[in-house]
């Protein structure tokens, strides 16, 4: 059998005796002996007798074992014109002495902490100090507006919230102190505390309850790492759903550091002491694993980058960035590429670059799209990877695997399962479906260790969003197929969320703040095809009688709506305000045909469908929109 075969079936076969092994990747303070368990709900849990603290894993360890001179984090801000490297010693300084300061807040083991930081050293910081203290953390990307960030406090319930006064995003400063006070005020929960780390580029008053990160470090004395079980969560990392009410992904400690140090070398075929720049943020997942988390416990040296891809200052930021770091890894998502070979298609800005010590390029968060894949493959010397995730899993789910066996790359492509994933593809029937027959992308139980162990507050949606769909099964949401060689191709979602820029979004979540709004009597959001972006938000609206006047004063004030209450991440700009919505007799809308259509493909009407002409309708109300392609559909059949 080859490489990756054999290390395939063993963990499949053998998932203890694998993960076992895995194990002794990680310096635990209690080595676990039950490696796999299951809790009442038939779920795996990993490593449950286990004791160990993240931290120490990452940072302590690392310092005992002579890498405390090595930079851990190169901080890289065009948008502050600032580069910071931070070694091991200082990084470990830094967050015993923030674990202090949150101690003097009462910070204790199992306590939530939210976090709302832009790309700066604290974040990192902040994280690890919660992980010292076994406090669960939860980051929120600083996208998101005040709505969204109380939705989180409201259901993580912190005791601490950790913020900087601004983020710097398109050459402006934006505040988040507004943004605090208002998610505070909308939300029921109260944290104790507040620390700000304030910025040069934006000061904030202090309030009652708010304190200076400075003057707080400054008179906090370092804490010790607390031991924790395998099976204490880490983090709470809240996702899209198909509600409004977004889940809180939540993470075990154990089960995360071994996958994450296997895939270290498995994936990213990373050695201690390597550079991994991985362009996303901490807000996402993304960043979680392969900014903070990963790189550390491996030993290599994490980028950290608060810039965009593009216009800052060029579009030669990423490729800077890889030769002044001598960057060995690097990672992003396909659209940052699009917006790179948009502005610069003849990629003219890398030849002002030595990339050379770059040996594999990654992507992720969305499908690999075949021009830009082909684009990537053509301009450089190295592997490009797509390989296919999600919060929930935390790392890869399938990915080409040159720390096991590289293997040829087919476009659109996420190459095969990884270790430890039994990945199947079913039919409606829960059948599987043969090669090339597209179905649910399910992974069958047990997941392997890393996955999520729950939704936080809510062990019934748990079930009913993951497990219920085909029992002894996780549900990915995600359709696709396996070819005949194997190879895994993610085609996209089978459910009502939408990606867009790399970024999960809910279309019934802006559907629920449409629905909000007194004029709207009825509405749909679907996602469209756009170039850059992969999807884009767009909503369909039925006004109330007596709101039929001024359409584009509606249209106007409900993209506002949707930028206010989940903020400017959702890129909601287009709003069509139509008469009548295709629906079956049943009053469902059939927002399939809706997708069809914007995306210029031939519809047929169903059976079910309560009107027929709705459909030319709306067909008329895209086409004099511009939405998507919809001006090239072919006529309605
Ligand atoms: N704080 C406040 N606002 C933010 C923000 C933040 N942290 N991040 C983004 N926004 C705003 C943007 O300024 C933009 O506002 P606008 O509507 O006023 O223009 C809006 O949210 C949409 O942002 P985005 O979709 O990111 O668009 P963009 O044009 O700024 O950038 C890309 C486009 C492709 C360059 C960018 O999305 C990107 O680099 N994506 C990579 C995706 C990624 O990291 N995914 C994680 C998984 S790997
Ligand atoms: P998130 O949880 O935000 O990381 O989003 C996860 C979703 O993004 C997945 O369910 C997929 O729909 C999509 N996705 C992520 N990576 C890929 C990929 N490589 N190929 C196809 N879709 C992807």
């Amino acid at each position: 059998m080859r490489p990756y075969q054999q290390t395939y079936h063993q963990s499949i076969d053998q998932p203890e005796a694998f993960w076992a092994e895995q194990a002794r990747r990680i310096p635990w303070l209690t080595p676990p002996t039950t490696i796999l368990s299951y809790d009442d709900q038939q779920h795996a849990r990993w490593f449950s007798d286990g004791e160990m603290n993240l931290c120490h894993a990452a940072l302590d360890y690392h310092v005992e074992q002579g890498r405390g001179e090595q930079a851990a984090i190169y901080w890289d801000s065009p948008v502050t014109q600032t580069q910071q490297t931070i070694t091991y010693r200082q990084l470990l300084v830094r967050v015993a002495t923030f674990a202090g300061a949150l101690q003097q807040l009462g910070v204790e083991k199992g306590d939530r902490v939210v976090i709302y930081m832009p790309m700066i050293p604290e974040a990192v910081v902040a994280m690890y100090a919660c992980a010292r203290l076994g406090a669960i953390h939860s980051v929120v990307f600083g996208g998101f507006a005040p709505h969204e960030l109380a939705a989180r406090i409201e259901d993580a319930a912190p005791k601490v919230v950790v913020a900087a006064s601004c983020g710097i995003e398109a050459g402006k400063v934006v505040p988040y102190k507004p943004i605090i006070e208002q998610a505070l005020a909308q939300s029921p929960h109260r944290p104790d505390a507040c620390v700000i780390k304030v910025r040069p580029e934006c000061t904030v008053e202090f309030n009652e309850r708010e304190y200076d990160w400075e003057t707080l470090v400054s008179q906090a004395s370092p804490a010790e790492c607390v031991a924790v079980k395998g099976t204490d969560p880490l983090y709470i990392l809240y996702t899209s759903g198909t509600t409004g009410k977004p889940k809180g992904i939540v993470r075990d400690t154990a089960g995360y550091a071994v996958a994450l140090a296997y895939s270290m070398e498995a994936i990213y075929a990373l050695a201690p002491g390597d550079v991994f720049f991985t362009a996303s943020d901490v807000g996402w997942v993304v960043g979680h694993s392969y900014i903070v988390y990963g790189p550390l416990l491996h030993g290599c040296s994490t980028v950290l980058y608060e810039g965009k891809p593009v216009k800052t200052p060029d579009a030669g930021s990423f490729w800077r960035i890889i030769e002044q770091y001598r960057v060995t890894s690097f990672f992003t998502a396909p659209t940052a590429f699009r917006a790179i070979k948009k502005e610069d298609p003849e990629a003219t800005c890398l030849e002002r670059y030595d990339i050379s010590s770059l040996k594999h390029l990654y992507v992720a968060g969305e499908r690999l799209d075949p021009p830009t894949y082909h684009w990537l493959d053509d301009l450089l010397d190295v592997p490009v990877i797509d390989h296919w995730w999600q919060t929930e899993t935390g790392w890869p789910i399938a990915a080409n695997l040159p720390g096991i066996e590289p293997m040829p790359t087919k476009a659109g492509s996420a190459t095969v399962p990884v270790p430890g994933f039994n990945v199947q593809v079913l039919d409606r029937n829960g059948e599987q479906a043969g090669p090339l027959e597209q179905g649910s992308v399910v992974i069958k139980q047990p997941m392997p260790p890393g996955c999520l162990t729950g939704v936080w507050g809510d062990p019934q949606r748990f079930h009913s969003a993951y497990m219920a769909a085909f029992p002894g099964y996780y549900l990915t949401g995600d359709g696709g197929y396996f070819d005949e060689q194997g190879y895994l191709f993610i085609m996209g979602r089978t459910d009502d969320v939408i990606n867009v820029a790399g970024h999960r979004l809910s279309t019934g979540e802006m559907e629920e703040v449409l629905g909000g709004h007194p004029a709207v009597a009825e509405c749909a959001v679907i996602g469209i095809h756009d170039d850059l972006k992969g999807q884009l938000p767009v909503g369909l609206v039925i006004p109330k009688d007596g709101y039929r006047e001024a359409p584009e004063t509606l249209e106007a004030e409900l993209i506002a709506r949707v930028r206010e209450t989940i903020g400017p991440i959702a890129c909601f700009k287009q709003v069509i305000v139509v008469d009548r919505l295709p629906k079956t007799r049943s009053g469902k809308i059939l927002r399939k045909l809706l997708r069809n259509l914007a995306d210029g493909q031939e519809v047929g009407i169903p059976s079910t469908i309560d009107d027929p002409t709705s459909v030319d309708d709306v067909h008329r109300a895209m086409c004099e929109h511009q939405i998507g392609s919809a001006n090239k559909a072919p006529p309605v059949i």
